[in-house]
């Protein structure tokens, strides 16, 4: 399975901390942004990994993380999103390097306190179609929102008004190869991007769309609240915590 982080667009709602560099160099306490995303691919066992950058600062990427050395990894893949056109846009510039083989994208903003190997290793079990995880939220309005059946997702809606279930879903999903041709299909929504919902929301409709509950923190980072609430929960709990297991695997091969 290939690692995508998606770090392009122009953090507009960051103005002026974006005003000349990109979001994800922006520090969350002690790491660049970005360090966390890759962090939770590569607690993940996922080390192919492609970041996916545009806007400011764009040649930065290369200067803070090299070949991906701070992570243990040997290699690190990038490409260049020009404009900002979605999150699916930015996605489907991943197409040549996935090369079918299917994906964990993780959103270059969003920082998790956990792990999501039980999720990843629950999806390369169930063989095609998509995986999106879930976490409840007191601000749901903010973010895609399931309307949930029993283990069953019905629909999601981007920034609902009035939103039909207490969770987001967060920026961390798994696809097949199919998912280039589902992004062909899409047009650019209201405020002009193509829509990772209108992704997943495809999925569902061919009943390919699983769900899971994530453990443990989860923030976003690209508003000025919570940029400031990832850094106090990073600062006051840790982040990117390995799952005990596999702590204990890494610590008896020291
Ligand atoms: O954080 C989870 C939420 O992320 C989901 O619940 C929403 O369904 C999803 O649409 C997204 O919402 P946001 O409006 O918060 O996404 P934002 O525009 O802040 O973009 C999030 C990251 O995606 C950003 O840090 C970098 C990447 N991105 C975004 C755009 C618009 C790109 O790489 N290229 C882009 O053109």
């Amino acid at each position: 399975m290939k690692g995508i982080v998606l770090a392009g667009g122009l953090g507009t709602r960051l103005r002026p901390l974006t005003s000349v560099t990109n979001k994800h160099l922006l520090p969350v306490y002690d790491r660049p942004m970005i360090y966390y995303p890759i962090q939770t691919l590569v607690n993940a066992g996922i080390t192919d990994i492609m970041i996916v950058t545009g806007g400011n600062s764009a040649g930065d990427f290369l200067k803070l993380l090299g070949n991906g050395k701070a992570f243990g990894l040997k290699h690190i893949n990038y490409t260049y999103q020009e404009g900002e056109g979605g999150i699916a846009e930015a996605l489907s510039l991943v197409e040549h390097f996935a090369a079918k083989q299917p994906v964990c994208v993780v959103l270059g903003d969003n920082i998790i306190e956990g792990n999501i190997a039980a999720a990843v290793r629950a999806y390369k079990e169930q063989g095609k179609g998509a995986k999106i995880i879930l976490k409840r939220v007191p601000d749901p309005e903010r973010f895609g929102v399931p309307e949930l059946s029993g283990q069953n997702v019905l629909r999601i809606e981007e920034k609902p008004k009035t939103p039909k279930s207490d969770y987001a879903v967060i920026g961390i999903y798994m696809y097949d190869g199919e998912v280039y041709d589902i992004i062909r299909t899409l047009k650019p929504s209201g405020r002009g991007e193509l829509e990772i919902t209108d992704v997943n929301n495809a999925y569902i409709k061919r009943e390919e769309m699983t769900w899971e509950e994530l453990d443990g923190w989860w923030t976003d980072a690209g508003t000025f609240e919570s940029l400031l609430r990832a850094s106090n929960m990073v600062a006051e709990t840790g982040a990117n915590k390995l799952e005990l297991q596999r702590a204990n695997e890494i610590s008896v091969n020291v």
